[in-house]
């Protein structure tokens, strides 16, 4: 009676533990589930928001629709900026990107990052810098 009751137990406690595992994994998906975003990203912004150049440029329609898409659910795309990236050796993708040039198309696309928002390691400021006065 005592082990088959032990047996019980044993079961019930791997049967939640499982339960907890799936749940847990279903939320990972869910918390990344924005890979057409990121892909939009990197084909139609990275030109626009790449440390490649300083310049400002202002991003095209197909890179404003991206943002506009991407928007309400921005944290995934901030998330996946610490994905590391082939060139150069050990980077993230964060790392290549120029965050004035992000700041710019955003407000370009007529949706402003807001002061205070966190995205990745970047936090945009109260102020964004303006072009340095001659
Ligand atoms: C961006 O480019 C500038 C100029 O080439 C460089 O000084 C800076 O370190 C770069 N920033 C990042 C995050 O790569």
């Amino acid at each position: 009676m005592r082990n088959s009751d032990m047996k019980s137990l044993w079961l019930l406690v791997v049967l939640v533990m499982s339960v907890l595992v799936l749940e847990h994994g279903h939320k990972m998906v869910g918390a990344e589930d924005c890979e057409e975003e990121i892909r939009g990203f990197t084909i139609e912004c990275m030109y626009y928001m790449s440390n490649d150049s300083q310049s400002l440029v202002n991003p095209n329609a197909r890179c404003c629709k991206v943002i506009t898409d991407a928007y309400p659910t921005l944290s995934c795309w901030c998330n996946s900026l610490s994905r590391k990236v082939v060139f150069p050796p050990g980077a993230s993708v964060g790392e290549t990107l120029n965050w004035r040039r992000i700041m710019h198309c955003f407000s370009y696309c007529n949706v402003p990052l807001p002061a205070g928002y966190q995205c990745w390691k970047f936090t945009v400021p109260a102020h964004p810098p303006r072009k340095a006065l001659p």
